[in-house]
This record gives structure tokens, sequence and C-alpha cells, in this order.
């Protein structure tokens, strides 16, 4: 007897780890609110990443530092109403996890404790090593982000790709391996080439999920704009667009402008209608 969706199990942290061990790819797309959560769901996702890309593709800042702890919530718990079935995690948003230990462990647990995420996300390696390891021994799960770590783009210089050199790449993967030992159970890799994404995810137990980072991570994420082609404002060369939304919306919308102005819509189909009693009963009575 086949299942529907949403009678599938509850992707957890370890389903992450058994997908690894079994060499089945992990699939991660990023959602924002209700709606594009219930459709990440639907499409059989494994993990819903509330991603502070949400400060570009949905708020429209040019990068993602503006993002809060605020907007975060606001959005997780939309997103939590809308998918239950994937594994949620929510990005800890720019300054509220390097601060203080304390700080990002109370951020960590507001966005499980108030908003229902499974596991948080955060960027950067040595650095970071402490405060993963206070979230972890809190019970709180922990993704890593290594490579092109966008809350960091007034240090790269931009959003470019990292590790081409052999002492870069080298720091990455000595990061990966922190960050496993720390207890992360799993790792985003954003822009960095594919043999070391190759290297790094032979060398951890737990899964890598590329971005950017080639056919060798133990799974992908994109962002839900660039894959339904409905942001056009950064187009990096890792974006794939499956489906032109975008195109198919301004469409839409320009028929619609177009059957209000020339009074096709609405039709009767999408209008209601009053018996000639009441009418008449109405305009009998007016002067
Ligand atoms: O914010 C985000 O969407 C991300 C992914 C691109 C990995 O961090």
């Amino acid at each position: 007897m086949s299942t529907t969706l949403s009678e599938q199990k509850k992707v957890t942290t370890l389903s992450f780890k058994q997908k690894k061990q079994r060499g089945i790819p992990l699939t991660v797309v990023t959602a924002y609110d209700y709606s594009s959560a219930m459709l990440v769901d639907k499409a059989g996702m494994d993990c819903i990443l509330v991603g502070d890309s949400l400060g570009m593709v949905v708020l429209g800042y040019d990068n993602t530092l503006a993002v809060t702890m605020d907007d975060m919530l606001h959005h997780c718990r939309a997103v939590r109403r809308g998918a239950s079935r994937p594994l949620l995690v929510a990005d800890m948003p720019f300054m509220s996890y390097q601060v203080s230990v304390t700080d990002a462990l109370r951020n960590a647990g507001r966005l499980l404790q108030e908003a229902g995420m499974d596991a948080v996300k955060l960027e950067g390696g040595a650095p970071r090593v402490e405060t993963i390891q206070h979230m972890i021994q809190s019970g709180i799960p922990v993704m890593g982000h290594l490579g092109l770590t966008p809350q960091s783009i007034n240090q790269l210089g931009g959003f470019r790709s990292q590790g081409n050199k052999a002492s870069s790449a080298r720091l990455i993967l000595e990061d990966a391996l922190r960050l496993e030992d720390a207890g992360c159970f799993a790792i985003v890799l954003e822009s960095i080439p594919t043999r070391l994404a190759e290297l790094i995810s032979r060398r951890l137990s737990i899964p890598t999920i590329g971005i950017g980072a080639g056919n060798g991570c133990d799974g992908q994420v994109l962002v839900f704009h660039d894959i339904l082609g409905l942001f056009d404002r950064l187009k990096p060369r890792f974006v794939k667009t499956f489906a032109n939304l975008g195109e198919i919306s301004i469409n839409a919308l320009a028929e619609f402008k177009n059957e209000v102005e020339t009074r096709q819509f609405p039709g009767s189909e999408n209008s209601f209608d009053m018996s000639d009693d009441e009418w008449n009963s109405l305009t009998g009575s007016l002067f």
C-alpha cells in the first residue's frame, strides 16, 4: 500500500545521518512562509531551511546582514504552520550568535521554543566551536555553514567563491573537521571547488549539503525563489532555474489587469446572485 507524503515519517537529524550512510542524496530547499513551506513539503524535500536569504529574496535588502531575530521568528512560525514532515532548520541571523555564548544560546532556544524549528544553522568555523558545543549540550541541533558565508561579505569582498588556493582550501577542510567534532549534524558548503567539497564529504561522517559546491556533496540546497525563477537580481552560476514562475506570474497579473479593464472579470461564475423576490422587495421599497 502506498503512503501519501503527509503520512510519511518526520525527517530528523538521525535520518540525515542514515541517508549519508546509505549514499542517498539529501534535498534541502529554503522557504519563508506558510504557502512556500507547504509546496516544499508536498514536493517531498528532506529539509526546509528558513534561510536568512529571506533578507534578499523576500525583504528586498542587498544582502543578509539586516535580517533580525524578530524577522526570523515571524517567518519561521509561518513555515512551521505550513510544513511538519521535513526537518525544519532556522538560520541564525547576523549578530544573534556572535556577541556571546549566552546570547547565542538564548536566540537559538527561541527559534526552537517559540517558532517550532527543529535545528539552527550558523556560519563560520573555529571561532564558532564553543558556541556550537554549548548549543548541542543544551539539546539544540546545529547545522554548520562554511565556504562563502554571506554574513561575512564585508570581509570576503563580496559574494565570491572560496577555497580556490591550497592554503584557503586547507582552512575550510580543518574547519569542517572542527565542526564535526563540535557535534554539528550537517554542514552547508557554499561556493567552493567541487574537488574540495568531495574531499570534505569523504572525510566527514556527517552529511555535507552543497550550494555551488559541485555534485560530490551528500545533498544539495537551493533557494526557493531561484529554483522557481522568482528572483533575478542576482544569479550566481550555481543556480539552476527549474521553472520560470516569474514570467508566468507577470503574464497572469497582466491578464487580470486586462480583464478588469475590459470588464471581462468578474464573470457570473465569480459573482453572487440575489433572488428576484428579494430584489423586487428591495427596489419596490426604495423611494
Ligand atoms: O540563507 C540561505 O538561504 C542559505 C542557503 C543558501 C544555504 O544560507
